[in-house]
């Protein structure tokens, strides 16, 4: 029971939450960068304009834009070998609508990825991780105006030609699915959408306020998907050795009970959330159940032109790629007792602990999960370009940080890697997510740790910024040493 000999290992990381300078060098605002910090209690809260004397836990975030090659060597310590970042958009073209792409952005990856590769670290490129350049929100809706689409793809060829010879691996969205659900959270980062009456408000609202409009919402995804096949096909004609995917949020469901009625209940949440997308990206056409699905739920799919059908034929990925931290259940008992989640949550399973964020800990989901996708697409490589630790961590008087929860965690998920590689999963990389402690999606906090390598930086905006490499460092570098043999 082995992991392939080059079995990518490495970390990953969104721009927008471990960058910070956000205005730095020409960029433009980003959808990060109106959002305040919340907790596991509290709903962040979305900004029409920036507000003074607020704390914008992006803004500086962990300070990568600054601290790069401390972070990249420390990554080369453990012994990397790739590294998943993305491209913040609004760095390249501040607005999305101009014609020239700022030159400082592009410089910036250029030294990113010089710096990887000076330690054979292969960079992995999302070119959108939540981070749609504001004036596209609030100009046009995101994703839900077809021109979006343009601005996407001039982006992407953007970055494609720039980094031809520097980037091997590209992702075109992070986590696309997050759009067929009804989250705000999801819908304004994923789809960079908000309904015309939520942008109309001067005033901050929290995300628990905004509304919800599933035909406007479903539109926006469609484009998305058209984006992100276009880009497979362009990408592919810049660099025929590109190797692009997709990523999807994982979040693997299990019916709650044998009642016939979760079954059919966890069946369509499985095949809306986790397969649809992925369907449309590897096999190339809606699925018929969510065309049935859309039209059942009464949105008119005029949307998907003749030449979308087209395009998303043509525009296939090459790999599979999702992220995996939980799992949940689905019940038709509205008494059910419930849990959080990554984005979304579901019912308690009485079998699994959590997070203190509420987030079930389940490893062997994840072989479920990587045997279930690689029968369901048999062709193509798969990998785990995001799984991890959200925790509190303590740093001792000595300065050490034990972190064995952690350690665990991987641990668990890592042997089950191992086991599903075992029965036959063609599984080629694993990128742990925030290998050095970064800004949360969902809660804004710092107090969230997911790092190999902790940063003193507070949810009150204090810190100095220093790192510590934690217990789990040199753990994940005897990890990465063995190729997974000592865990
Ligand atoms: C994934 C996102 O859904 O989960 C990341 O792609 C995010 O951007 C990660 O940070 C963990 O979620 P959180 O809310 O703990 O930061």
């Amino acid at each position: 029971m082995k992991f392939p000999k080059n079995f990518l290992w490495g970390g990953a990381l969104a721009a927008n939450q471990c960058e910070g300078a956000y205005l730095e060098d020409g960029k433009g605002l980003s959808v990060p960068d109106m959002i305040l910090g919340g907790d596991i209690n509290t709903p962040r809260t979305i900004c029409k304009y920036i507000q003074k004397n607020k704390f914008y836990p992006s803004h500086e975030a962990v300070d990568f834009y600054h601290r790069y090659k401390e972070d990249i060597g420390l990554f080369a310590q453990m012994g990397f070998k790739v590294l998943r970042i993305s491209i913040n958009w609004a760095r390249i073209y501040p607005t999305g609508e101009e014609a020239v792409a700022n030159e400082a952005g592009l410089k910036f990856y250029d030294k990113i990825f010089n710096e990887c590769h000076k330690y054979g670290i292969e960079p992995m490129v999302t070119l959108s991780h939540y981070e749609m350049p504001w004036h596209l929100v609030e100009k046009y809706q995101g994703f839900y105006s077809r021109i979006v689409i343009d601005y996407y793809l001039k982006y992407a060829k953007t970055c494609f030609k720039r980094y031809r010879n520097k980037v091997k691996y590209w992702l075109t969205f992070n986590e696309i699915n997050a759009g067929t659900m009804a989250d705000p959270l999801a819908s304004i980062m994923g789809l960079g959408y908000m309904t015309r009456k939520d942008l109309q408000r001067n005033e901050p609202c929290t995300f628990d306020e905004l509304s919800d409009n599933p035909q406007e919402r479903y539109t926006a995804l469609h484009h998305e998907l058209v984006a992100s096949a276009l880009a497979v096909i362009e990408g592919h004609k810049i660099n025929p050795e590109f190797m692009i995917g997709n990523m999807i949020s994982h979040i693997t469901w299990y019916p709650r009970t044998c009642n016939p009625k979760d079954i059919l209940a966890w069946q369509q949440k499985d095949a809306i959330f986790n397969d649809f997308c992925a369907d449309v990206q590897i096999r190339g056409e809606y699925p018929e159940y969510m065309l049935a699905y859309l039209k059942n739920h009464q949105i008119d799919t005029s949307y998907i032109l003749v030449n979308d059908k087209k395009i998303l034929k043509e525009g296939v990925i090459d790999f599979y790629t999702m992220s995996y931290y939980i799992s949940n259940c689905v019940s038709t008992d509205p008494n059910v007792e419930k849990i959080g989640g990554n984005l979304v949550g579901g019912a308690k399973n009485p079998y699994l602990q959590a997070s203190k964020w509420g987030w079930q800990i389940d490893p062997d989901g994840l072989k479920y999960t990587l045997k279930a996708i690689s029968s369901r697409y048999p062709k193509i490589p798969i990998m785990i370009v995001e799984n991890g630790f959200g925790a509190v961590d303590k740093v001792e008087k000595d300065g050490s940080i034990h972190d064995d929860y952690r350690i665990d965690y991987l641990r668990k998920h890592l042997i089950a890697m191992k086991e599903a590689i075992n029965e036959g999963v063609n599984l080629i990389g694993y990128t742990s997510w925030g290998p050095i402690d970064i800004v949360s999606a969902g809660t804004g906090q710092f107090y969230k740790r997911y790092g190999f390598i902790y940063v003193d930086k507070h949810d009150d905006g204090t810190g100095d910024f220093s790192r510590i490499k934690k217990d789990s460092f040199y753990w994940y570098q005897k990890v990465i040493k063995s190729n997974g043999e000592d865990l």
